[in-house]
């Protein structure tokens, strides 16, 4: 069974349906580990009340120096665990490159918008702010650069005009709790192969 690390920051929305996914068999993993830097994170209190282990690793600052420290303890962590495929679910912090490194192509995240539009902090705000009409959410691989990876899979979700920008991040969170679990499924299967930028999947 393969085994994933989640890292959240927040409420663990994500997480949650990924660990529906797999309560309901949609999924064939299991959560080893959750990890957070933020202690008071509502989405590591509701792991542990599903009877799972959850960590927080606190940040120690901003600095190169202090970002390679955490992310060496993350890292610790997710070995320990023996984890196969790093699930970035609501992480709002940037991972350092040795990171990255020592899980290639084995780190996952889903952002709220249809990258490269929108890339950072806020993208459902910033898309509403923007005027698209359309909009939506990625599921990619993490490499060195924010938001930017291999794209796996993603899924459109159309702006009205009696939207606020709330109401348009509620309908983009209700397909992130789709689409993660199944791109999580698709690069498990490891039916896939990476050209340049394109992830191409083998199979149906
Ligand atoms: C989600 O909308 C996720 O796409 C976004 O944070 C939210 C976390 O919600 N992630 C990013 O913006 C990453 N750049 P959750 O904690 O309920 O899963």
């Amino acid at each position: 069974m393969k085994k994933l690390g989640i890292l959240l920051s927040g409420r663990g929305s994500n997480f949650l349906a990924i660990h529906r996914a797999i309560a309901e068999g949609r999924l064939d993993a299991e959560i080893a580990i959750v990890l957070s830097n933020k202690p008071d994170a509502p989405g590591l209190e509701a792991a542990r009340a599903l009877g799972l282990k959850a960590l927080a690793i606190p940040q120690q600052g901003k600095g190169t120096e202090a970002r390679a420290a955490h992310d060496a303890l993350m890292l610790a962590e997710l070995w320990a665990h023996n984890v196969d495929l790093v699930c970035l679910a609501g992480y709002m912090r940037i991972i350092s490159p040795a990171f990255v490194a020592a899980f290639p192509n084995r780190i996952v995240n889903i952002h709220p918008s249809l990258l490269p539009a929108f890339p950072g902090l806020d993208a459902q705000h910033q898309a509403f702010d923007h005027g698209v009409k359309v909009t939506g959410c990625t599921v990619h691989f993490v490499d060195e650069a924010v938001d930017h990876g291999v794209i796996i899979l993603q899924r459109a979700v159309p702006v009205h005009d009696e939207d606020t920008a709330e109401a348009l991040a509620a309908r983009i969170l209700e397909q992130e709790h789709i689409v993660y679990p199944e791109a999580i499924a698709r690069v498990l299967s490891g039916d896939y192969a990476i050209q340049d930028r394109r992830y191409l999947r083998r199979s149906s």
